[in-house]
Order: structure tokens, then sequence, then C-alpha cells
């Protein structure tokens, strides 16, 4: 069963280019209630274990240092049938592909580079959103 919650994050590129109120704009206009947000930055640790099923993969190195760069925002989204909704609202991996009025659409540049995370499952959501807030943080 859908749970209502999901968790992204404002990588390195989209707070670097002041992209962090655009982005917060377009994820309340979409409906989703912010109920955890912090501005923090990835370990090379932190970014190994969050994309440790991408680890056999070519980019995985070229991953794990640009989510390191620099800081991100973390979030916590709740909205009915949230992990589905946010992945339309933020689009394709690839921006080159990612429909209008999507986030990557407006803001991201570059496969490699797309501005946001969002979570792929409900499970992989409170894994996520429980490794940066503790129970007080989630409002
Ligand atoms: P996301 O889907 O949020 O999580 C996995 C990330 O791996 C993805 O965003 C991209 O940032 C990155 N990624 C996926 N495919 C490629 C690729 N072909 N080259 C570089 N980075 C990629």
């Amino acid at each position: 069963m859908a749970t209502n919650r999901t968790f992204t994050m404002i990588k390195p590129d989209g707070v670097e280019n002041g992209h962090i109120g655009g982005i917060l704009n377009m994820i309340t206009e979409g409906g989703f209630k912010i109920v955890s947000l912090k501005l923090t930055q990835l370990t090379v640790a932190d970014a190994q274990q969050f994309y440790a099923i991408h680890s056999a993969r070519p980019f995985f190195g070229e991953l794990v240092e640009f989510m390191t760069r620099g800081p991100i925002v973390a979030a916590i989204l709740e909205k009915e049938n949230a992990v589905e909704d946010f992945r339309t609202l933020i689009g394709a991996t690839n921006p080159a592909d990612a429909a209008e009025g999507t986030i990557r659409k407006k803001y991201a540049k570059s496969i490699g580079e797309n501005a946001v995370h969002g979570s792929d499952s409900d499970e992989n959501a409170a894994i996520e959103g429980a490794f940066h807030f503790s129970g007080r943080e989630q409002f």
C-alpha cells in the first residue's frame, strides 16, 4: 500500500545554482507539505551507502564525487501517494527526457547533475528519511 511520505534532496548543482527557493516552491505548489527540512552535506561514506545500488555502474565514482562536492537540501514530504506523485513532479532522470512542468525540465542540466532526488519506493523513502532526520525533526 502506498504511504503518504517521500524523501527528497536538492542536489549540489541545485543548491550551487541558487535554485533552493524555486524548487521548494514547485514542491509546495505541487501539493506536497514539507514535514522535515535541512541544509546539510553528504560525506563520501554517506553517498556510497545512499547509492550502493549503483556501485557497479561506470558512473558511480562520478556520482559520489558530485553528491559530496557541496551542500544539499534534505527534506521529507507528505502527500497522498507521495512517492509516485513526487517522481512525476521531478520528471525523468535525464532532463532531456523530462516532461514540461517538471522540476528537472526547469532546473536540471544533465543526467549526472539532475538537480533533485526522489525516493523510488515507500520502503526507501522511510530508510532515506530516517537517515537524515530524527523522529523529533519530522513534523
Ligand atoms: P537519481 O535517479 O536521483 O539517482 C541515481 C543517480 O545516478 C541519478 O539520479 C543520476 O544523478 C546518476 N546517473 C544515472 N545515470 C547516469 C549516467 N548515465 N551518467 C551519470 N550519472 C548518472
